[in-house]
């Protein structure tokens, strides 16, 4: 699978020709000034929750590529009512087969307001199991870490997760490695931090604390590409 960054929790997954988008957020993060989202492909694109830092540039991509939003259902609604219909709602603890594979929405530990300030819905994340592959990659959204994760370790075969490691708003990078421990996997791709002041992370000491415990951290470079 090739997995493109596109910078804070944004990244695009391709599995088997079809392209999966998750949480846009890339005309707002100067970061990812050199990113021209008009080129970016979709045909689904994943939402775990309302914030605007996981939803701003849905809307433009959506109407350009006709791409099937998948999220909560109140989500789903929002978006439908800015004449996005091409949805499909979800809710905690429920898998749906789709051409690619499967997904499950599994419990977040959040917040999910819209930008509006209408409710949101319940937060989630997705862990998605591609139809070529016996085995599955878990991503958490915007989430405390909980003990509900050491259910995903136990009924699931995670060969990678992508969690947020900035701490402040979400899980830093000592509970993003629990977590790893809790799904039982050693390859974690880095998201949600330094795109702002409160999430600034120092890099080294990070890299560190995952070195010594094994474990592999990726943090690929906004715009770069990691084949897993
Ligand atoms: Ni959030
Ligand atoms: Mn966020």
């Amino acid at each position: 699978m090739k997995i493109t960054y596109y910078g804070h929790s944004c990244f695009s997954v391709e599995i088997d020709g079809i392209h999966l988008l998750f949480d846009p957020f890339i005309t707002g993060n100067p970061a990812a000034a050199h990113i021209d989202i008009t080129t970016i492909q979709a045909d689904f694109i994943l939402i775990s929750h309302g914030h605007q830092d996981h939803v701003l540039d849905v809307e433009s991509i959506a109407k350009r590529t006709n791409a099937k939003l998948i999220s909560n259902y109140e989500i789903i609604s929002w978006f439908a009512e800015k004449g996005i219909e091409n949805g499909h709602g979800m809710n905690l603890g429920g898998s749906y087969d789709f051409e690619f594979g499967k997904v499950k929405y599994v419990n977040a530990v959040h917040s999910s307001s819209m930008p509006d300030g209408r409710y949101g819905g319940n937060p989630g994340g997705f862990i998605i199991t591609p139809k070529s592959r016996n085995s599955s990659f878990y991503y958490s959204g915007d989430t405390a870490l909980t003990y509900d994760m050491k259910l995903i370790g136990e009924t699931e075969d995670i060969d990678f997760a992508l969690l947020p490691i900035g701490d402040n708003f979400t899980m830093g990078a000592k509970d993003a490695l629990r977590c790893a421990d809790m799904i039982k996997t050693h390859t974690i791709i880095g998201l949600h931090y330094d795109t702002f002041p409160p999430i600034k992370i120092d890099i080294a000491k990070t890299r560190q604390l995952f070195d010594e415990t094994g474990k592999t951290l990726l943090l690929p470079g906004i715009g770069d590409i990691e084949e897993l």
